[in-house]
């Protein structure tokens, strides 16, 4: 499984790519505000400037809503660097324009997916990366996981080439249970991936072995 950090703050990239562990970036346009980039030649600006600092796909969200706004706005973010892969919502027109990128050799990654007919028509439509929402599931009582693992099986039944990404995750548990489930990549905050290193009994044990250390120095 594959390791991209979701986040826009270029301290928690490099600290994540420093880890040696990273594969890729994706952004969405709340992250994007969150650290206070505004107008378009910013944002083009910082989106060459993460995929200068990471080698692996990034991924740089549309805000338009219509096929021909999307295409434009998408060959656009795909021109700002070769790695740039363009973020589409799932509706309608993103479908279209999944299709037209798909078919013009422009990689994509189809976002705000909640269930498994929109990871269908997705994978139909020919996208690199589909984007299951599981944080965001388990707000609304459902299981985000259960998506993921369900998602899993169809793409293996059906041959289909996207790759699943699990987006929204919000604790360390939520990466083991993506990689128990299947997803081929897992996007994260940078919390949850320092939290996999924790374990209690690795902190007593470590201390253990360093005392002792010190009776044969
Ligand atoms: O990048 C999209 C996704 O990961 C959003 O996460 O925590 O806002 O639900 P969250």
């Amino acid at each position: 499984m594959k390791f991209f950090i979701d986040t826009a703050d270029l301290a928690q990239i490099k600290e994540a790519n420093d880890l040696g562990i990273l594969d890729g970036v994706t952004t969405n346009p709340s992250l994007m505000a969150k650290v206070g980039i505004k107008g378009d030649e910013a944002v083009t600006n910082h989106y060459r400037t993460i995929a200068e600092l990471v080698d692996g796909d990034v991924s740089a969200e549309v805000v338009s809503t219509t096929f021909n706004e999307i295409v434009e706005e998408g060959k656009k973010l795909h021109a700002i660097h070769p790695n740039i892969v363009v973020k589409v919502p799932m509706i309608k027109d993103g479908i279209k324009a999944l299709k037209w990128f798909s078919d013009n050799g422009i990689k994509t990654n189809c976002t705000l997916v909640f269930s498994a007919g929109q990871a269908i028509l997705a994978a139909k439509a020919g996208a690199n990366y589909v984007s299951p929402f599981i944080g965001r599931i388990d707000d609304s009582n459902w299981d985000g996981v259960e998506l993921i693992a369900q998602i899993a099986q169809i793409y293996s039944v059906q041959g289909y080439e996207t790759e699943i990404l699990a987006a929204s995750i919000r604790s360390p548990l939520h990466i083991v249970k993506c990689a128990e489930a299947g997803a081929d990549v897992v996007t994260s905050p940078l919390e949850p991936i320092l939290g996999l290193l924790k374990h209690p009994l690795t902190d007593i044990g470590l201390a253990k072995f360093l005392a002792d250390a010190k009776s044969f120095k």
